[in-house]
């Protein structure tokens, strides 16, 4: 196959609306992106390994927060639409995205193995015309070093027969302003012609489309985000540690500074980073840099600083109790909000899972109440959250994740005796019983 004829033909179907999409890994990512293309009016084929994910999808039936279940039924009784866990579907798809997990290894190391998973897959179907494109978060390099060669074994030429780009996923789940279509897309290609077929099927669908000149730049592009939400969190969070100590209310302290117009960005304090992406993405950028002998001291201690909250807001736990003459041990805390963030119900990484492990560890009795997660499970313990009917019976309460709805912030504070609120979310209530230590 020529470059020419490959590109135009892409282009042309594009603008036929005949390219399948075909998305490998259908969760937070994948979903809400099958649906995107969907929308536009593209035949989608959904693969994900994950059985039950599949049969939830066959059934009409969503399990992300954004996508409404009408949506995945409509789109499920379309007759192109193809939800399955057999990767022989993705021979009829004409772009292959992978949306799969990149997690770290226990050392902190990055784990590509997903996405190797994915690509031995798309290497038995591989054809001309294909165009593939890694959306998951990863290391410069991952596409051109290690995906290229796999798919070039194949006999098949990048840039004459088939396509390859990484475009990195910016989607921020519960964030009803920007959802997935109107966040710009960055792409860059493993040669010129993969970044121009790339960022065409992506205007099809994204607002704007921001091209750069390698897959690379689009890596790195992403793990600077990221990193660049880590080291700010951090800052911030020490700034909130000496504020303490200097008596200073850090909430007013950064809303003074976030009424300057220019030079200055809000990041808030808080128990700690969740979610499946700023506790994970800087590691793969600091191991791949240390691969090549260049120490990234920044990163780390933003790293070494968020990672530490945890135990910090046990501190002001047992501080606070102790001014009750109160030992943290056999004392009943109420931890309110698990999830990583503000009203959703991803609890990856969450903070919350930490303290909790270590309120049991001083021996303190722990529940927790979460409007958006109903149980889950942590040491071989299934947890459930708890009703607001005996909130006399805690000794202390911690806000970990301020959810907008569903939470009686005001009962809290006229039930519990004590406070310890990490994200300013009791600021408006009016306390009749309730002690509040701020973060
Ligand atoms: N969640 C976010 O907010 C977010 C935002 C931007 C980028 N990202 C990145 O996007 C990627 C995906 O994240 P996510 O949150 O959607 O993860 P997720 O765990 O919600 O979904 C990944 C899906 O991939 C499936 N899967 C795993 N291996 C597979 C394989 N070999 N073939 C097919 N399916 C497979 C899993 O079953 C799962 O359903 C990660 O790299 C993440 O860092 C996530």
């Amino acid at each position: 196959m020529s470059n020419t004829s490959l590109v135009s033909e892409f282009l042309q179907s594009l603008t036929e609306r005949s390219t399948r999409i075909g998305v490998i890994g259908l969760g937070y990512v994948g979903l809400p992106l099958l649906e995107a293309f969907s929308r536009e009016g593209f035949a989608v084929t959904g693969i994900d390994v994950d059985a039950r994910k599949i049969q939830a999808l066959q059934a009409g039936k969503s399990y992300i927060q954004d996508i409404p279940d009408d949506f995945v039924a409509r789109l499920n009784g379309l007759p192109g639409t193809v939800f399955s866990s057999d990767f022989a579907h993705l021979k009829d798809a004409d772009a292959l995205i992978i949306c799969v997990p990149t997690p770290l290894r226990k050392s902190k190391e990055p784990d590509i193995s997903y996405i190797l998973a994915a690509a031995e897959e798309i290497v038995k179907i591989l054809r001309p015309g294909h165009l593939v494109i890694l959306e998951s978060t990863t290391y410069p390099g991952t596409t051109d070093e290690i995906l290229l060669p796999m798919f070039e074994k194949t006999g098949h030429t990048v840039g004459q027969d088939f396509l390859l780009a990484f475009s990195p996923e910016r989607i921020d789940p519960g964030n009803k302003q920007f959802q997935v279509a109107k966040i710009p897309k960055v792409v860059g290609g493993v040669t010129p012609a993969c970044t121009e077929v790339a960022a065409a099927l992506y205007k099809q669908v994204m607002g704007q489309v921001h091209s750069v000149s390698s897959a690379r730049v689009a890596e790195a592009a992403k793990i600077l985000e990221n990193t660049f939400r880590s080291v700010n969190i951090a800052l911030v969070n020490e700034f909130a540690g000496i504020c303490r100590v200097l008596g200073v209310d850090v909430w007013e302290v950064i809303d003074a500074a976030a009424t300057k117009p220019f030079g200055f960005m809000k990041f808030l304090p808080g128990p700690g980073i969740g979610g499946h992406c700023i506790p994970l993405d800087p590691h793969y950028l600091i191991w791949k840099s240390r691969l090549h002998g260049y120490e990234p001291r920044f990163m780390a201690l933003a790293e070494q600083i968020n990672s530490a909250m945890p135990r910090e807001v046990l501190q002001l736990i047992m501080e606070a109790l102790n001014d009750h003459s109160l030992p943290l041990k056999g004392s009943k805390v109420l931890v309110i909000g698990v999830a990583y963030k503000s009203d959703v119900d991803d609890m990856r990484e969450s903070p919350a899972l930490e303290l909790i492990q270590l309120l049991w560890s001083k021996g303190a009795l722990v529940d927790y109440f979460d409007p958006y997660i109903p149980q889950f499970e942590l040491e071989g313990q299934t947890l459930r959250s708890v009703s607001f009917a005996s909130l006399g019976d805690y000794a202390c309460g911690v806000v970990i994740t301020h959810h907008r709805q569903g939470v009686d912030y005001q009962a809290l504070c006229n039930h519990l005796p004590l406070l310890v609120d990490t994200r300013n979310a009791l600021r408006d209530c009016q306390p009749a019983r309730a002690r509040i230590v701020w973060l």
